[in-house]
């Protein structure tokens, strides 16, 4: 059977994959020239899918050993160590024996600890407690990449969450220096907070300052998704009204993800010989809202009070300004100024609004859609 063409989980190859034809040359050309990339753009977007397109580039996939780390749910060092070791070794690991031995051997501070199966094969199985000294084991990590016998690409996911390390600023400090003697390795940071990643790179006194190109990813443009949409419905032998395409890319404010799982369903909907017409939207969101129901209901009932009361009003509001200026006060009922600041703070923290300039917003817009449907805003 053929797979659904709307793929809403993970990259599946190069022919689900819509445009960004022109970032990935971008990109391609740029870590083949030695340079180091931040690729930054709101949530759901699409980096994390677009680095591993490029990555499967013949120019890149041929030509160096890559390594793919999300540091997303890291908290500290270790943290960052163990799942930075961890994709050496699960790279490593299907390239043959002498290869990911070549590795453990540079891991002396470890070697005990990495446990084998019963096909002998290696596993990552440390555990934090078991990386005594992190600063040593991420030394290790390097070298061995300064000396893999090829040119090396490490992707670090979600880069901006070292900063929330209790020590953040020695880590970037010491990541920074690694980085830059280790000239057989280049490196791709991406990250959905624009404003913790641009300070990283933009700022003078900070120690990533001008060592790398900043990408801003934008949107799939309208009429490059159309045309992927339509394709893919005809290659399966069903019609895809371009009226659907177009209310859909405004609904979902041109965010991937959300247009992806809508059309996945509507891709089901749809009998092959007929057509997707712009009327089956409603009935597919709202399957998709039914889905997320109960995960949606127990994060906002989970939310200390002052935080849902905040996380209602901006979601009610859309884009948000001055949320703690009277009259945004007042109009939803906060509590105060200060009340509603260190609410936004946690709901930034917890990532459940996101901020530009001064303007807030729900980055989850499925959750605010579903707030709509259940009637709560
Ligand atoms: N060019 C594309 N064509 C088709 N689907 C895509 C494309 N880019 C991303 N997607 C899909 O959109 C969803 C979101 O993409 P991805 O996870 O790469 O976004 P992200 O920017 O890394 O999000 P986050 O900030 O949450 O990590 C995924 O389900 C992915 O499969
Ligand atoms: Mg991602």
């Amino acid at each position: 059977m053929k797979r659904n063409p709307f793929v809403t989980n993970g990259y599946a190859g190069a022919e689900y994959f819509c445009d960004r034809v022109q970032e990935t040359g971008t990109i391609v050309s740029l870590l083949t020239n030695q340079n180091n990339i931040a690729l930054i753009s709101p949530r759901r977007l699409g980096k994390t899918d677009l680095i591993r397109h490029c990555l499967q580039q013949p120019e890149i996939k041929d030509a160096y050993l890559t390594f793919e780390v999300d540091v997303y749910a890291t908290s500290s060092l270790n943290d960052f160590v163990d799942v930075f070791g961890k994709a050496v070794l699960e790279t490593l690991r299907p390239l043959g024996r002498k290869v990911w031995e070549g590795f453990l051997n540079m891991l002396s501070s470890l070697r005990s600890e990495i446990t084998f199966d019963i096909n002998g094969m290696p596993t990552w199985g440390l555990g934090l407690a078991k990386i005594a000294n992190a600063s040593t084991t991420l030394d290790e990590i390097f070298d061995y990449l300064q000396n893999a016998g090829m040119p090396c690409i490490v992707a670090i996911d979600e880069f901006q969450q070292i900063l929330k390390y209790p020590d953040g600023e020695k880590v970037e400090a010491a990541l920074r220096t690694r980085i830059q003697r280790c000239n057989n390795v280049n490196f791709i940071f991406s990250g959905s907070h624009r404003h913790l990643m641009s300070a990283m790179f933009v700022t003078p006194s900070r120690p990533f300052y001008q060592s790398v190109t900043i990408m801003n990813l934008k949107p799939i443009p309208y009429d490059k998704y159309l045309e992927f949409c339509q394709k893919k419905f005809c290659e399966a032998g069903k019609r895809l009204d371009e009226k659907t395409v177009e209310v859909l890319y405004a609904r979902f404010q041109s965010v991937t993800m959300y247009m992806q799982k809508v059309l996945n369903i509507l891709f089901t909907m749809t009998p092959v010989g007929g057509a997707c017409t712009v009327d089956m939207i409603d009935e597919a969101v709202e399957m998709l809202l039914n889905m997320a129901s109960d995960g949606y209901d127990t994060i906002l009932n989970q939310m200390p009070e002052k935080q849902r009361n905040l996380f209602l009003a901006i979601s009610a509001e859309g884009r948000a300004c001055n949320i703690s200026g009277g009259l945004f006060v007042r109009k939803y009922r906060l509590l105060s100024s200060s009340s509603v600041l260190s609410a936004a703070k946690g709901l930034l923290e917890k990532d459940f609004i996101t901020q530009d300039k001064g303007v807030y917003y729900t980055y989850d817009l499925l959750f605010v859609e579903w707030m709509k449907m259940k009637r709560i805003i």
